[in-house]
């Protein structure tokens, strides 16, 4: 019996693993990549409120995750540069906009953090 729960435990350890290397994978997918991805809508100043809440998740979710590449706490740095500056364009702050165009910059973070 003990054994089995043990089993079940690693089985459940992994699994969790899993998931968290392909959150960030999942939100470039989704919320990064596409023609409307919201994040293309916030440089434009298209995006909703909701929209931002989303990727403000998004966002909070990629922060706690581990890059493929790159050092973790430089990770942690930059994307809380990305979250800071969402927060600033949903409290409309004049500065959020530039903060954020700088932060999103894809090249610039996948060099750093994003491996094969
Ligand atoms: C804060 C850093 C960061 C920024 C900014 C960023 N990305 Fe990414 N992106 C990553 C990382 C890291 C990966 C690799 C995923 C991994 O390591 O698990 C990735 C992977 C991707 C992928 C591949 C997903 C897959 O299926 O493998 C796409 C597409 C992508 N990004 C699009 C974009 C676009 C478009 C932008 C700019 C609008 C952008 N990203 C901005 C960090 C970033």
């Amino acid at each position: 019996m003990k054994k089995i729960a043990l089993t079940l435990m690693l089985v459940i350890a992994s699994v969790g693993a899993a998931s968290a290397d392909s959150v960030i994978k999942d939100v470039m997918k989704k919320d990064f990549k596409p023609e409307d991805a919201i994040a293309k809508k916030v440089g434009k100043g298209e995006a909703t409120d909701a929209e931002l809440d989303t990727l403000i998740k998004g966002v909070a979710a990629i922060s706690a995750a581990t890059p493929s590449k790159g050092d973790k706490a430089a990770w942690g740095v930059k994307t809380k540069a990305l979250s800071a500056a969402l927060a600033k364009v949903k409290a409309k702050d004049a500065s959020g906009m530039s903060e954020w165009k700088k932060a999103v910059n894809c090249k610039a973070c996948h060099d750093v953090f994003k491996g094969k």
